[in-house]
């Protein structure tokens, strides 16, 4: 009998690295995994704990509340109007991503294929792993865009789905979301948008596919990385009529329900920009310090991304550069082959940590130089 064997969890394999960087005094500096660790705000903590829903069972769709609070952000953040009717929930986005292709698939039998950006997000491809269906990766422009010209057409005749990430995990690249929507739209393949590092968008202004109008076309979104909430695991989705509908329909037979807490600590967090702010600051911060750090360390200069909270370093060998790093700057961080074999000769440094630890690496790097 051979059966599914999940493949060993990517960053378990960094475990090894782990005495080797805990040598250093004040011990490891995990930058690998994209996970906040920053404070979300008080006032969103007051809301968790003070929401009185803990009794009865949460509405899976969302409550109104909820539903309203994203609606009224996506109005103010990117001037859409969306009706809060087509907007669910999500238990974060994660979710969200690994079991859509379950239930794309058997709206459309006929097809088996999940697109995905080549170098990106694992769960992408896990998803449709996880279904029993074919994952098929697009390649990357030289600027982080999928190049979408390259699917093939027998690919696309049996795609029930493209996903699309901007800013992107791993590599912060932006891509053309109006472009994703139109191949979408062309060759009818519903197109679901990864949004969740909006917020971090160092090039230019956030974008939404929504702009590009809904049909066809569902945005994700998460409060993990925009408020530093993703211990408490809440997201949405929101963007085409029947689309939404349909997701909402199932998601309710399979039990997926935001704890009414969870979603009370989200209605506060998306009413409030301030915390944004200040997050943005804090990971451009970190993101010019150890770009400058790494670039005098390794001799090679090393890119701002134009998105998101990750250096994508060019290397010549992603383990490693991961080994060195370990070694000289007591951190750990992740061989960008984690995100596909396209992304071996990279490595993916995530600047979560608070700012005295992310200091501390830069002080290392500096030392190990002299
Ligand atoms: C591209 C992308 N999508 C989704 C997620 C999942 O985040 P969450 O489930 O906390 O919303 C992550 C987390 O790192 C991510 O990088």
């Amino acid at each position: 009998m051979s059966g599914f064997v999940p493949p060993p969890y990517p960053y378990d394999r960094l475990q090894r690295l782990v005495p080797i960087a805990d040598a250093h005094a004040g011990g490891t500096v995990d930058l690998s995994i994209g996970t906040p660790f920053d404070p979300p705000p008080a006032d969103v903590l007051d809301a968790l704990s003070s929401s009185g829903t803990e009794r009865s069972y949460p509405p899976s769709i969302g409550t109104p509340a909820f539903r309203e609070a994203a609606r009224r952000w996506i109005a103010r953040r990117f001037d859409v109007d969306v009706p809060a009717a087509q907007i669910g929930a999500t238990i974060g986005s994660k979710e969200f991503v690994a079991t859509l292709p379950q239930w794309m698939q058997l709206r459309t039998p006929v097809r088996d294929t999940v697109l995905y950006p080549a170098v990106s997000y694992p769960s992408y491809e896990m998803g449709a792993i996880l279904a029993g269906c074919r994952p098929v990766p697009v390649r990357a422009l030289p600027d982080g865009r999928m190049d979408l010209d390259s699917i093939e057409s027998s690919d696309a005749g049996r795609a029930f789905l493209l996903w699309v990430n901007s800013p992107g995990n791993p590599t912060g690249a932006l891509d053309d979301l109006d472009a994703a929507a139109d191949w979408g739209r062309n060759h009818g393949v519903p197109v679901f948008s990864d949004e969740c590092y909006v917020e971090f968008t160092w090039s230019g202004r956030g974008r939404t596919i929504l702009e590009s109008g809904l049909d066809g076309v569902v945005a994700v979104h998460s409060l993990s990385k925009r408020s530093n909430l993703a211990g408490v695991r809440v997201g949405f989705y929101a963007g085409d009529a029947e689309l939404v509908s349909y997701l909402q329909e199932v998601r309710k037979h399979v039990g997926m329900m935001v704890p009414g807490p969870a979603q009370a600590a989200a209605i506060a967090a998306l009413d409030d920009d301030d915390h944004v702010e200040l997050q943005r600051t804090r990971y451009r911060d970190r993101l010019d310090l150890l770009a400058g750090v790494l670039s005098a360390w390794s001799g090679d200069a090393v890119p701002v991304p134009q998105g998101a909270f990750y250096l994508w370093i060019p290397v010549d060998d992603g383990w490693d550069y991961t080994e060195r790093l370990a070694r000289d700057g007591g951190a750990l961080v992740s061989p960008g082959e984690f995100y596909g074999p396209d992304g071996a000769r990279f490595v993916r440094v995530a600047v979560v940590q608070p700012d005295d630890r992310v200091q501390l690496v830069a002080d290392r790097l500096r030392s190990a130089q002299r």
